[in-house]
């Protein structure tokens, strides 16, 4: 007999349900009218993309890429993969000539097929595999010759056998199969890749895209922290026009920093969430963030003994992010040390000036935080977050920044970006907590009815109702009235059509309005009339 087991969602994932589903398609609705208002269009890019996308766009120190990611090898190879776990723990002796006539016929087949795999192309033909078949060939070969010479007592031949051994152990544990690839853990740089790959920078720039869409990060599950949760993001993507005198676009490229920033303030605003908080800063660019990071770092070294494991450790790997720190003890410390803003180039701070103009001019209220620097390696220049309202500790419920250069890290022409994500999973907890979840979905008609004449004419209506985009609930097997209207109470509808023999013979139905019980004789026309009036009053 099987073993019955209790199935449950992978902890940090949840199912989403109605009626919250309802609010979840409103707000994701919401953002559609308000990002069209802007010009913006829809990208659907795909969940997974090779691991190296992530790694060269979101930085291979961050947390986010060295620990987050759920990645896996991507290939057809699953009988080798398991010929290769099986060398891998085999235990090998010299003197063995069993288990060795074994581990021939298992290692030789194990290279016959990654070599056959390389040819072929669907195993990669990289550098580490290449070296890798080289390697197991080789020893391969030369445990065949130690063992056939081998006349027994010899503790050179077992040295240079244990020597193989481990060289055919290293080769095996670096073949890869396949590409390795990961749940997207964001999906900025999917965009980029989308851009570049579908050779938008031809199309009239800027190219405005937003999208929708779970993302995956494998953080300690909290409130308002999944491991898989929902985006709403947007990008603005603009090639650089060769020779374009970088002094010459700050003001433009404020105007769209500060738009893209109204627009998300906007979208908040017409869903009326609340206690929303705008924090800006500038973190500079090529040219004077590398200076302001080593006088950072200068600084830290000197109060390196105050600080904590985490900030000691970032001051070598990446200083900014001390800034980040949230733990008591350093504040006083961090309050204290040299402030980006007063480091910045003349074009960095000519353009932290006019994102801030152009949000005044927008009517946008902001804080400056100089201790905002973002997790991710791609920002430059401006950067922002926002907080709402009921969400504990993880409160930023969007972020985002500028991140020229990108697009040209990964390989496409030099081209300008910035964009922002929203947290879905925390928006709809603050619209929650602020009593703005809506209600249950109810039903505008309940269908009661009682004997197969009935049933025609319960079947017909209720196409007819749905048609005119009416909610009716038509019961499968005929019920008492009693028991129905009790039902129709239940799912909140606002109407019971009663239908029996009288019903059918008349044409008259009888309609009750469950709000205040109140009961009356109508025609199918007068019926719908009623429900469009009530619709009307209602919405
Ligand atoms: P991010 O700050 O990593 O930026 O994520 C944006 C938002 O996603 C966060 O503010 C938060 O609301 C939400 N979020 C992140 N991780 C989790 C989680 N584990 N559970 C629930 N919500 C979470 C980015 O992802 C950038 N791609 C934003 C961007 C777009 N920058 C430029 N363009």
């Amino acid at each position: 007999m099987t073993e019955k087991k209790k199935f449950q969602a992978i902890k940090g994932t949840r199912d989403l349900l109605p009626p919250e589903t309802e609010l979840w398609n409103r707000v994701e609705q919401t953002a559609r009218e308000v990002f069209g208002t802007f010009g913006f269009g829809e990208i659907r890019p795909p969940i997974f993309e090779p691991t190296e996308l992530f790694a060269r766009a979101v930085g291979g120190e961050t947390d986010i890429v060295s620990k987050e990611m759920y990645s896996f090898e991507d290939h057809d190879f699953g009988e080798l993969e398991k010929l290769r776990s099986v060398l891998l723990i085999r235990e090998l002796e010299l003197e063995n000539p069993q288990s060795a006539s074994l581990h021939k016929g298992q290692l030789t087949e194990f290279n016959a097929g990654l070599e056959a795999g390389m040819k072929g192309r669907k195993i990669p033909v990289t550098p580490v595999n290449e070296r890798a078949l080289a390697d197991l060939k080789m020893h391969t070969a030369k445990i065949e010759i130690l063992r056939s010479d081998y006349t027994g007592g010899e503790w050179q031949a077992r040295e240079r056998f244990n020597a193989s051994v481990t060289g055919i152990r290293q080769a095996l544990r670096v073949v890869k199969f396949g590409d390795v690839i990961s749940l997207r853990p964001e999906a900025t740089a999917s965009v980029c890749r989308a851009y570049i790959e579908h050779g938008m920078h031809a199309l009239p720039q800027p190219v405005k895209l937003y999208y929708t869409g779970p993302m995956f990060r494998r953080e300690r599950p909290q409130k308002g922290r999944y491991r898989q949760f929902y985006q709403i993001g947007a990008e603005v993507l603009e090639m650089v026009p060769p020779n374009q005198d970088p002094a010459k676009s700050i003001g433009k490229d404020a105007a769209v920093d500060a738009e893209v920033i109204e627009m998300v303030m906007a979208f908040f605003a017409q869903l009326g969430l609340e206690g929303v908080k705008l924090e800006i800063n500038s973190i500079g660019d090529r040219e004077c963030r590398p200076k302001y990071v080593e006088l950072l770092r200068a600084e830290l070294l000197k109060v390196k003994d105050k600080l904590g494991p985490d900030s000691q450790r970032r001051i070598e790997t990446n200083p900014l992010r001390v800034l980040d720190s949230k733990l008591e003890s350093e504040q006083g410390i961090i309050a204290g040390l040299p402030k980006i803003a007063d480091h910045l180039c003349a074009n960095c701070a000519g353009q932290y000036a006019e994102v801030k103009r152009q949000l005044g001019m927008r009517g946008v209220a902001y804080a400056e935080n100089w201790r905002l620097v973002r997790g991710l390696d791609y920002y430059m220049r401006t950067t922002f977050e926002i907080t709402a309202r009921g969400l504990g500790s993880q409160n930023a419920v969007c972020g985002g920044g500028r991140y020229d250069g990108l697009v040209e890290l990964l390989g496409g022409p030099p081209t300008k970006g910035i964009g922002f994500a929203i947290g879905e999973d925390r928006l709809i907890l603050s619209l929650q907590e602020a009593g703005k979840g809506g209600a249950a979905q109810g039903r505008d008609v309940f269908v009661a009815w009682m004997g197969e004449k009935a049933q025609a004419t319960a079947i017909t209506a209720a196409q007819k109702l749905r048609a005119a985009g009416f909610r009716v609930e038509l019961p499968p097997v005929e019920q008492k009235f009693g028991k129905a209207l009790g039902q129709a109470d239940k799912l909140g509808a606002r109407y019971a059509l009663i239908l029996g023999d009288d019903e059918v013979a008349t044409g008259q139905w009888t309609v009750k309005t469950l709000a205040d019980g109140s009961q009356a004789k109508v025609s199918e026309a007068e019926f719908l009339e009623m429900l469009r009036k009530g619709k009307a009053l209602s919405s």
